[in-house]
């Protein structure tokens, strides 16, 4: 079954606390990333917790093996359900991630949806996304990361790549006919839900709607009717 992750893309406590109870009951994943963090820290953290729900926190570590390490300790003590860095920190990188126990779950970014292939030639002749992206992924899963993150578009390969069982997290979800903001790759709920994505990754589709329950509780019922 899919899961649904509800991006909180905003910038205060209170339009954090607003979405989380509209959404009480309906939803129950929370991504927090960079820009709710770096203004309100652990407080944006605690209060989904105190609402029940569980916490994707989208920081997307990259850095020397040790420091990985500390903050992958610090996002337990947290009690955060999972946590992203970046596939391209490296082997010793995701390894030591990988030691903290008992630990959150691993998610690993390959190529970020915002860099493409004439990107990557600046740095690697002959790159191209979907060939990083495999690359990348393959040493995540060799190295203990638990799930990869990437565009929906690229799950059909990446799977047949890295095998069947592998779990996948999807941002670029949009209905048909939705607006797509800068999603350049999207999917729908029910394509996510057909290409056995695990956990679905939502904003604006949902945060900027004009009822945001509404809103999400389509979007599940989307993905369980494709189920
Ligand atoms: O587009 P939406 O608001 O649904 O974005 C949900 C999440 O998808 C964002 O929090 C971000 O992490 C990710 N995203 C992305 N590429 C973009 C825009 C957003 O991967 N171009």
């Amino acid at each position: 079954m899919t899961e649904l992750i509800v991006a909180l893309d905003v910038d205060s406590i209170a339009e954090e606390e607003h979405l989380l109870k509209t959404l009480h009951g309906t939803v129950s994943f929370f991504k927090i990333g960079l820009r709710l963090f770096t203004a309100h820290g652990k407080r944006s953290v605690e209060l989904v917790q105190r609402l029940g729900g569980k916490v994707f926190l989208d920081l997307k570590f990259h850095d020397i093996p040790q420091t990985v390490n500390h903050a992958v300790h610090e996002a337990q003590k947290m009690g955060v359900f999972s946590v992203s860095l970046h596939l391209s920190g490296g082997a010793a990188m995701l390894r030591a991630a990988a030691e903290v126990h008992p630990r959150p779950k691993l998610w690993g970014v390959s190529v970020l949806t915002s860099l493409t292939s004439a990107d990557l030639h600046a740095l690697h002749p002959n790159a191209s996304v979907l060939l990083m992206a495999r690359r990348l992924a393959r040493m995540g899963l060799d190295n203990k990361v638990d799930g990869i993150i990437c565009s929906g578009e690229d799950v059909p390969v990446l799977r047949k790549a890295l095998g069947a069982e592998t779990l996948f997290i999807a941002p670029g979800i949009r209905q048909s006919g939705e607006p797509l903001h800068d999603q350049k790759r999207h999917i729908t709920p029910a394509d996510a839900a057909r290409l056995g994505i695990r956990y679905a990754v939502v904003g604006r589709p949902i945060t900027k709607a004009p009822d945001p329950q509404a809103a999400a509780r389509t979007i599940l019922s989307e993905m369980r009717n494709a189920a």
